[in-house]
């Protein structure tokens, strides 16, 4: 490894949050001896938090890791409000809801941060990339997949919270209608655009940085490397602002 590379990253708030997609702590904390909080931010989804619970984030988290808790709370406005305190006191740098939870959802939820007194973050998935405009009919959307992102985007914006998960392709366009200080939070990223795994709308990091997404979330294409450390510090030597 080149050490005039990783000097100019250390002390760089750096825009890459690895997707810990494992089921169980001994993976996470192998991938982990080879980073470092300064290189990455680390997200915490669905399998890992049930297979392993809080007291992994609260490692995590104590060892100095900006952590993503990516919950998708979607429920009555009490229990999310709950919820997202919960989140909040675990001491999570970021956390999300379903802006499709609507206004009092989305309140109640970033006033759960609020009253945990910290400074976790709180974003809302727009619409799961992963939905066809087929799909979003099926369930009675009517409007294009665009305009109800960028609908709920606004929602997620006027009801208090810091920004949206959404397609890095969407990044730009969401940033113009509402503010360029609302975060965008964008998986779907490729190293080359011809290595898809079961992503569709793909991107880049160069071209996701130059599309305005402010965080990229990358799972398989760092941990599944042969040597995740050095395609970390690669991708960021590519992308460094
Ligand atoms: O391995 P890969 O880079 O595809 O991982 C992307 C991560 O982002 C996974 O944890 C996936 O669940 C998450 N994600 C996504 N699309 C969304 C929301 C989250 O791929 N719309």
């Amino acid at each position: 490894m080149n050490p005039l590379i990783l000097d100019t990253i250390s002390n760089y708030d750096s825009p890459i949050i690895i997707a810990l997609d494992f089921d169980n702590e001994k993976e996470v904390l192998n991938l982990l001896s080879q980073l470092s909080p300064d290189l990455c931010k680390l997200k915490i989804g669905k399998e890992l938090f049930t297979s392993t619970g809080t007291k992994l984030v609260e490692k995590l988290v104590v060892s100095g890791y900006k952590v993503f808790l990516d919950l998708k709370f979607h429920d009555i406005p009490n229990t999310t409000y709950k919820a997202c305190k919960a989140a909040a006191n675990l001491g999570v740098w970021m956390t999300n809801v379903h802006a499709s939870g609507g206004q009092k959802m989305l309140e109640m939820a970033k006033q759960g941060i609020d009253e945990a007194g910290t400074d976790t973050i709180l974003i809302a998935v727009t619409t799961l990339t992963s939905m066809s405009q087929e799909e979003l009919y099926q369930i009675g959307v009517k409007e294009n997949i665009t305009t109800h992102v960028t609908n709920l985007a606004k929602l997620s914006y006027n009801s208090g919270l810091d920004g949206v998960v959404c397609s890095a392709h969407e990044a730009k366009h969401i940033k113009t209608e509402i503010t360029q200080e609302f975060l965008t939070v964008c998986p779907g990223i490729r190293l080359t655009l011809d290595k898809t795994d079961d992503q569709t709308r793909i991107m880049t990091p160069e071209l996701a940085i130059s599309n305005q997404v402010d965080y990229m979330v990358i799972g398989r294409p760092i941990t599944k490397a042969p040597n995740p450390r050095q395609q970390l510090i690669e991708i960021l030597s590519r992308i460094k602002r």
